[in-house]
């Protein structure tokens, strides 16, 4: 695959034909649904469904020995059958799984995913992030991550929390950047917790948006989170 050189947009505008212009009374500046390479090629966001297996499969697959370890703490060579059911059921208050997406020959090639573990709601939830390696350090893996916040936080979770390396600085680097707090680890010093405590967020996400409107957000009432 040629490396593409782009830029993203800094304000994440939403193309004109993102389903987030469909939906009314919702004031999107900072939304993340899909955004530009300099090159016109547009990635996306949104949460990973049932039939998505194959393509976490291949991001999976497709990521080296290093990153597999700093994602999965050990090199697996594919998700089991456990892992990829929790990863495409979609519940926020349970567990939410993000990808992110690049059209490529016509198809949707998966860059990017990232995902919480609610354990126990509301007090607190697990967070993973993984960005695939020729895509790395363009600035894809800080979008999911804080569309997963905006959909933690309107979900009422308090806490959002990360087991993470201690050699691995471009996740410590980044959880800087984002605001969250880095601790020595109880299990020891190559593990670092990197933390936030949550609030519900003052706009509304891309993922979030299109999951209210399919639906997918059932039992509780957010509607009042995330709204300008
Ligand atoms: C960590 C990871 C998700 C970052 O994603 P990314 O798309 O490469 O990161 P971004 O381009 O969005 O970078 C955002 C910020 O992260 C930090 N960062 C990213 N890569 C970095 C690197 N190689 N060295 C230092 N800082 C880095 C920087 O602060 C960067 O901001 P800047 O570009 O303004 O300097 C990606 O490197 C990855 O998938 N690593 C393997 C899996 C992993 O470590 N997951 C974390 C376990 S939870």
């Amino acid at each position: 695959m040629a490396r593409v050189q782009y830029t993203l947009l800094d304000d994440a505008r939403p193309l004109p034909s993102s389903p987030l212009s469909l939906l009314t009374g919702l004031s999107c500046d900072k939304a993340d649904g899909r955004w530009l390479l300099n090159d016109r090629t547009a990635i996306s966001i949104r949460a990973a469904r049932p039939d998505d297996t194959a393509m976490l499969q291949i991001l999976v697959r497709g990521l080296s020995l290093k990153s597999r370890h700093l994602r999965f703490f050990h090199a697996i060579r594919e998700l089991l059958p456990d892992l990829l059911a929790q990863f495409t059921r979609a519940d926020p208050t349970q567990e939410m799984s993000l990808l992110a997406l690049i059209q490529q020959d016509g198809q949707q090639m998966p860059v990017a995913m990232a995902q919480y573990v609610s354990a126990p709601y509301p007090e607190r939830c697990d967070f993973a992030v993984v960005v695939a390696d020729m895509w790395q350090r363009h600035g894809i893996g800080i979008r999911p991550l804080r569309n997963l916040i905006c959909i933690a936080s309107a979900a009422g979770l308090e806490m959002i929390e990360g087991d993470v390396l201690d050699e691995n600085e471009p996740i410590r680097q980044l959880m800087k950047d984002m605001g969250f707090t880095l601790a020595p680890h109880p299990d020891g010093p190559y593990l670092m917790k990197a933390f936030k405590p949550l609030a519900p967020p003052a706009w509304k996400c891309y993922a979030w948006a299109a999951l209210l409107s399919r639906g997918r957000v059932g039992g509780k009432s957010f509607s009042d989170h995330c709204v300008n």
